[in-house]
């Protein structure tokens, strides 16, 4: 069994304290330690009995509660990583600063772990230039931000500044932990080494229309390139996803063009490959497509007992945009293959590499529960030259960090 981690969930005074609820669940059904440190405004949102219960430990507030056991020290010391959400602006200008007159500013300056923050509040406190200066100075420090989104804000109006689905903040917060080696040094240093680095990412599974209601499609969900994503933004990365179909939400701070087909994503990708400095093509594309798309539907009163699709063959991306790259672009390309010998795997992964022309390819098995739409993947990547340069086998993430370590 694995040593549980402990995080330290920091909740402060806004709405979205609700859903702090969520992300403390997330954790514990991880097998982590979680502790609370809420404040005395979050306590007006969100009840101490709740929290309690659903973290499974005694919920602190008070600075001047088990003064004997220098709490305020001792709890940020033995995190392992820090989530304060929601962020409200008056908490972020407070560490932003380093202030300790509460439990919860004492816990951060306390500790060394990694900070997770998801900021919520209201658009025009979150365009405030006090804010951005105070948020630009965290995430100088290293602080991962996460959202906010645009959306439904408390009242009746919509804007920037609704905190991240927890979803995505336990993923994010996931994606910084993966990196840290356990009894290790603070890592936070190198949490983010891929700073204002652009990379590119497809991800999911293009779907080519037969007519209105019906398309050719494949099992991918988009995991293993959302987890990209999200490792890459957790690195400190500028991300932009072109994302077919996707199973599962992506972080609000990722730029996001959302396509259906292998054409479409062809396009996108062409365009947004002009300003990325990485481009890492995860998505599983249809080679071909149907020649026609039926304007009406397709009825089987007109067809008869035997439809025959006339299919004509997609455009290779991968192997477009290594042709077209620009110098210094590194492109790194997948082979999802349901080969199971795992030599002749590589054998495939070898000749495929050399017909796209990409820098690296990871290549993974696929079939019933594995690789498409499961939470793990095992993969192995090979350099242009066909040598195995990294192996990984884990979480969707921790397999994502292996591909991002190459870009050094
Ligand atoms: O040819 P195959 O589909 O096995 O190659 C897989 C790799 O090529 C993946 O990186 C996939 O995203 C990419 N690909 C592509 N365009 C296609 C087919 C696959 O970019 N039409």
């Amino acid at each position: 069994m694995k040593t549980p981690r402990t995080i330290v969930v920091g909740i402060t005074g806004g709405i979205a304290a609700y859903k702090a609820v969520n992300i403390v669940r997330a954790f514990v059904l991880n097998g982590d330690s979680v502790h609370v440190v809420a404040t005395a405004a979050a306590l007006r949102f969100v009840g101490k009995p709740t929290l309690e219960a659903i973290s499974r430990n005694p919920v602190h507030t008070d600075l001047y509660e088990g003064v004997a056991e220098v709490r305020h020290v001792a709890i940020g010391q033995s995190a392992d990583l820090i989530i304060v959400a929601p962020a409200t602006a008056n908490s972020i200008a407070k560490l932003a600063v380093g202030l300790a007159d509460d439990l919860l500013g004492n816990t951060i300056l306390a500790s060394t772990a990694p900070l997770v923050i998801a900021p919520a509040m209201h658009t025009e406190m979150w365009n405030n230039a006090a804010t951005v200066a105070n948020v630009a100075t965290l995430r100088s420090r290293g602080v991962t931000i996460v959202g906010p989104g645009v959306g439904r804000l408390t009242g009746t109006d919509t804007g920037a500044g609704r905190m991240e689905d927890p979803e995505t903040i336990v993923a994010m917060a996931l994606a910084v932990l993966d990196r840290l080696q356990p009894g290790g040094e603070s890592a936070v240093s190198a949490v983010h080494d891929l700073t204002g680095r652009r990379v590119l990412i497809s991800a999911g599974g293009t779907r080519e229309p037969l007519d209105p209601v019906r398309f050719l499609g494949n099992r991918s969900s988009g995991k293993q390139g959302v987890a990209l994503a999200q490792a890459a933004l957790a690195r400190g990365a500028q991300v932009t996803l072109v994302a077919a179909n996707l199973e599962v939400p992506v972080p609000t701070s990722v730029t996001t063009v959302r396509v259906t087909s292998a054409v479409e994503m062809h396009e996108a990708m062409t365009l947004a490959a002009e300003s990325a400095e990485v481009i890492i093509m995860a998505a599983a594309v249809a080679d071909y497509r149907p020649k026609t798309v039926q304007v009406g539907k397709i009825k089987k009163e007109d067809v008869g007992d035997t439809l025959t699709l006339e299919l004509v063959k997609n455009p290779d991306i991968l192997a477009s945009l290594s042709a077209a790259r620009r110098r210094g672009q590194l492109i790194i390309g997948f082979a999802a293959e349901t080969e199971t010998d795992a030599d002749r795997l590589l054998t495939l992964g070898r000749a495929k590499i050399s017909r796209k022309g990409c820098d690296y390819l990871v290549v993974n098995r696929v079939g019933p529960g594995v690789g498409f739409g499961t939470e793990r993947n095992t993969v192995t990547v090979l350099d242009r030259d066909g040598v195995i340069v990294n192996e990984a086998s884990g979480s969707k993430v921790s397999v994502a960090n292996c591909i991002l370590d190459l870009i050094g």
